[in-house]
C-alpha cells in the first residue's frame, strides 16, 4: 500500500513537465489526483491511468478566484476530499529572459498574478475543506532562483521569493488547523519550460550550475519528486513553514 492511499492532491500547472511527474508520482503513492492548468491536461491524465492511477483533469486559470474555486469543486465533486494542494503552476517557460530593465511591464505583472496570487487563490479555495477534514498539506513551488539571487530573471526570482514569505506565514495561520504549509526552492531541471526560457543558454547555464553545488550532477526530475511526496505524507507531519532546497547542495539554509 502507498503513502497516500485515501488521500486526495491537486496539482496545479500539471500539463507537462514537473507537475505532471508530480501526479504521476502522488498516484502511484496512492492518491487520487486532479490534475489542472491552463492547458488541457488529457496527457498527464493519460499517463497517470496508464499506470493504473487515479486521476482526471480541468483547465483553469489558478490567478482567478472563480476559477480557482472551481478547481476545488471539481475535485470535491469527484473525490469528496482535498489533503494536498502542489502549488506548482507558474509563468516559468512562458517568460522572457533580460537584464531587469528591459522586462517588459506586462509580463511583471502577470508573473505576479500567477506565481504569487495564484497560490493565494488557490489556499482560499482548498483549506476551507482542509480545516473541515482535520488537517492537510499544501506544498509550494519556489527556486534556487530566489534564494541564490539568479540574474536575469528579476520578475521570476523575485515571485519565487514571495512564495517563500507565503509559506511561512500562511504556515503561522494555519497550524492551529493542522494544515502543513511548505515550499521547495529546486535547482535547474531540465524540462520543457527550462528549454523555452533558457534556449541557447540552456546547456552552458546547466553546466554552471553543477560547478556551484556540492553533489556534482544535474537535477533530474526523478530527483526531485521525492520532496514532494515527503511532504504530502505524514511522514513531515510536523514539518511546517519550511523550504527545502533540492540543489544538490547549492545553498545551505
Ligand atoms: N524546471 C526548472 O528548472 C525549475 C526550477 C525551479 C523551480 N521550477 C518551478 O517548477 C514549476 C514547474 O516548472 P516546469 O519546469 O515544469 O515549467 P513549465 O513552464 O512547463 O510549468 C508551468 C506550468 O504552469 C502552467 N501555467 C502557467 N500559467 C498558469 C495559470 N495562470 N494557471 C494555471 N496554470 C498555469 C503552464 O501551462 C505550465 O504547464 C514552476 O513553478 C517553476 O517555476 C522549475
Amino acid at each position: 500500500m502507498g503513502n497516500l492511499e485515501g488521500k486526495v492532491a491537486i496539482v496545479t500547472g500539471a500539463a507537462r513537465g514537473l507537475g505532471a511527474a508530480y501526479c504521476v508520482a502522488l498516484a502511484h503513492e496512492g492518491a487520487a489526483v486532479m490534475a489542472t492548468d491552463i492547458r488541457e491536461c488529457a496527457e498527464t491524465v493519460g499517463d497517470v491511468v496508464a499506470a493504473g492511477g487515479r486521476a482526471i483533469g480541468t483547465t483553469a486559470d489558478v490567478a482567478n478566484a472563480n476559477s480557482a474555486k472551481a478547481i476545488a469543486d471539481a475535485t470535491l465533486d469527484a473525490y469528496g476530499r482535498i489533503d494536498i494542494l502542489v502549488n506548482n503552476a507558474a509563468m516559468y517557460g512562458n517568460l522572457h529572459a533580460g537584464r531587469f530593465h528591459t522586462l517588459d511591464e506586462a509580463e511583471w505583472d502577470a508573473c505576479m498574478a500567477v506565481n504569487v496570487k495564484g497560490l493565494w487563490q488557490c489556499c482560499k479555495a482548498v483549506v476551507p475543506t482542509m480545516q473541515q477534514q482535520g488537517g492537510g498539506s499544501i506544498i509550494n513551488i519556489s527556486s534556487l532562483a530566489a534564494v541564490y539571487g539568479i540574474a536575469n530573471a528579476l520578475h521570476y526570482a523575485t515571485s519565487k521569493g514571495a512564495v517563500i514569505g507565503f509559506t511561512r506565514a500562511l504556515a503561522r495561520e494555519l497550524g492551529r488547523d493542522n494544515i502543513r504549509v511548505n515550499a521547495i526552492a529546486p535547482t535547474m531541471v531540465d524540462t520543457p519550460g527550462t528549454s523555452e526560457i533558457m534556449k541557447e543558454n540552456r546547456d552552458r547555464f546547466a553546466e554552471a550550475v553543477k560547478r556551484n553545488q556540492t553533489l556534482r550532477k544535474t537535477l533530474e526530475t526523478e530527483d526531485l519528486v521525492g520532496t514532494v511526496l515527503y511532504l504530502a505524507s505524514d511522514m513531515s507531519k510536523f514539518v511546517t513553514g519550511q523550504t527545502i532546497m533540492v540543489d544538490g547542495g547549492t545553498v545551505y539554509l
